[in-house]
């Protein structure tokens, strides 16, 4: 039987080109997280699948994770956030950790889902936390990180925006503006999250559904205010008992001070998880044909308080999380991906098998002096040789022949701009890593 050479559904592979698109983006993660005082933490993939039940929501457990039992009869799951994961680690240290803590991750993360534009069955989440902030500084900080990290890719504040609701908004509006009880709540924030992913009338005919007494009319004027001063006046007499809308405006007006002038305050904004209990933000590319959600997150005040029985054990939290395959989309879609070039210095071309040994030291002297040089070792037509440097992005190119190997001086030659210069091996790795530092 021949094997399929496909990947699993919704899963991808990292060719080279792939893999490299990839370092660039946890590089740009690595370098803000680190500008910002954030430790890093990993983990194994393996939970024990009582770890989502309790907050991530039924709809995660029950649909989107890859669960099984191991030989030891035990429930594991695949991780398909880090959230839980790192609560779990926090509380577990609880006494004996400095808070704040300001921790970051790249796990990979696994959900079933129908794999989709944007969305596949294994993807990669920068998760960027603090620990033991209770006020909104912790809010503001998650939301300049994010900023800064859409900045350090190279986007223009045009280019995203970043919305803002509060989980004490959305449960009043729920529960005691339109008194609904916990089930009809959890259907409506599912049904108003996917408000702008289907026709007007169809949304009205499930509110409708939804919503039996008359607010439905004042639920629809709420939903389609433009900013939170307009929340309140559709609010009416109702506004005095509302919650969470001082803290809205106090973030919206702290970030602008910080420079920070593309958040705004979206009354249609929920996020999925269950455990937020303040603050939450989403960010959005703004581009008219494609106004997709890129990342998100948000206060989870009493996630970590669920490994203990004691109610004061509780620490505030706020983080978010970043997926690759949204930002990646992004980057290709506005033509910020950095051009590909090759980590390799210097690739070698060798004219017949008797220079291979003369190649091999030149490599190892070049190394030792801090040049990456990868040799072809083929002993093809030298033009094919130099097409493979080519096609990898290796910036230059020795050819060593008979010639080389008496005289010890090499041609370097630029593929990109086709310039040679004859330099001697006492300057060869000097006049290479020039190189790379003016790119
Ligand atoms: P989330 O909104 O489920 O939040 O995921 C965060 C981001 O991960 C999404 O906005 C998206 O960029 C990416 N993502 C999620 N699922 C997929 C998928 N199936 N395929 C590709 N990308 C995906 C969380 O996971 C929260 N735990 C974030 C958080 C951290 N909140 C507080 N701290």
């Amino acid at each position: 039987m021949k094997l399929s050479t496909e990947s699993y559904k919704g899963v991808r592979d990292f060719y080279p080109e792939d893999a490299a698109v990839q370092d660039y983006i946890f590089s740009i993660w690595q370098e803000a997280c680190k500008r910002f005082g954030y430790e890093r933490y990993d983990a194994s993939v393996l939970e024990p699948a009582d770890l989502y039940r309790a907050k991530s929501g039924e709809e995660i457990v029950n649909e989107q994770t890859y669960t099984f039992r191991d030989r030891g009869d035990r429930e594991v799951t695949l991780r398909p956030e880090m959230t839980p994961t790192v609560a779990r680690m926090v509380a577990q240290r609880r006494r004996e950790l400095a808070f704040p803590l300001r921790w970051y991750s790249i796990p990979n993360l696994f959900r079933y889902e129908q794999p989709q534009r944007g969305r596949l069955r294994e993807h990669w989440q920068l998760n960027a936390d603090i620990f033991g902030i209770a006020n909104l500084e912790a809010e503001i900080e998650a939301i300049a990180l994010s900023s800064y990290i859409m900045h350090a890719f190279g986007a223009k504040d045009d280019a995203f925006s970043i919305r803002i609701n509060s989980r004490k908004l959305t449960d009043w509006v729920m529960k005691e503006y339109l008194a609904l009880d916990d089930a009809a709540a959890a259907k409506l924030s599912k049904l108003v999250d996917r408000k702008e992913k289907m026709p007007a009338e169809d949304f009205e005919k499930q509110v409708g559904a939804i919503i039996t007494n008359k607010t439905t009319g004042s639920f629809f004027d709420l939903l389609s205010s433009k900013n939170i001063d307009d929340f309140e006046k559709a609010l009416g007499a109702h506004a005095a008992s509302a919650h969470g809308i001082a803290e809205i405006k106090e973030t919206l007006a702290r970030l602008a001070k910080l420079g920070i002038k593309n958040a705004v305050f979206s009354p249609t904004l929920m996020r999925g998880f269950d455990y937020y209990t303040g603050i939450i933000f989403e960010v959005f590319d703004t581009d008219p044909r494609n106004r997709r959600s890129l990342f998100g997150g948000g206060r989870y005040d009493d996630l970590l308080g669920l490994f203990s029985a004691s109610a004061t054990d509780k620490v505030p939290a706020v983080g978010f999380g970043m997926g690759d395959v949204t930002i990646r989309d992004f980057l290709e879609t506005r033509g910020l991906l950095p051009k590909p070039q090759s980590p390799i210095d210097l690739y070698l071309c060798v004219f017949e098998e008797a220079q291979f040994s003369f190649a091999e030291h030149l490599a190892s002297t070049l190394r030792a002096g801090g040049v990456s040089v990868a040799i072809d070792f083929t002993a093809r037509k030298i033009g094919d040789q130099i097409k493979v440097a080519d096609k990898k992005h290796i910036r230059h190119v020795v050819c060593i022949g008979d010639a080389e190997v008496t005289s010890g001086s090499f041609k370097v030659k630029d593929i990109t701009t086709g310039i040679e210069r004859q330099v001697t091996e006492a300057n060869l790795a000097e006049v290479l890593i020039a190189a790379r530092k003016a790119q």
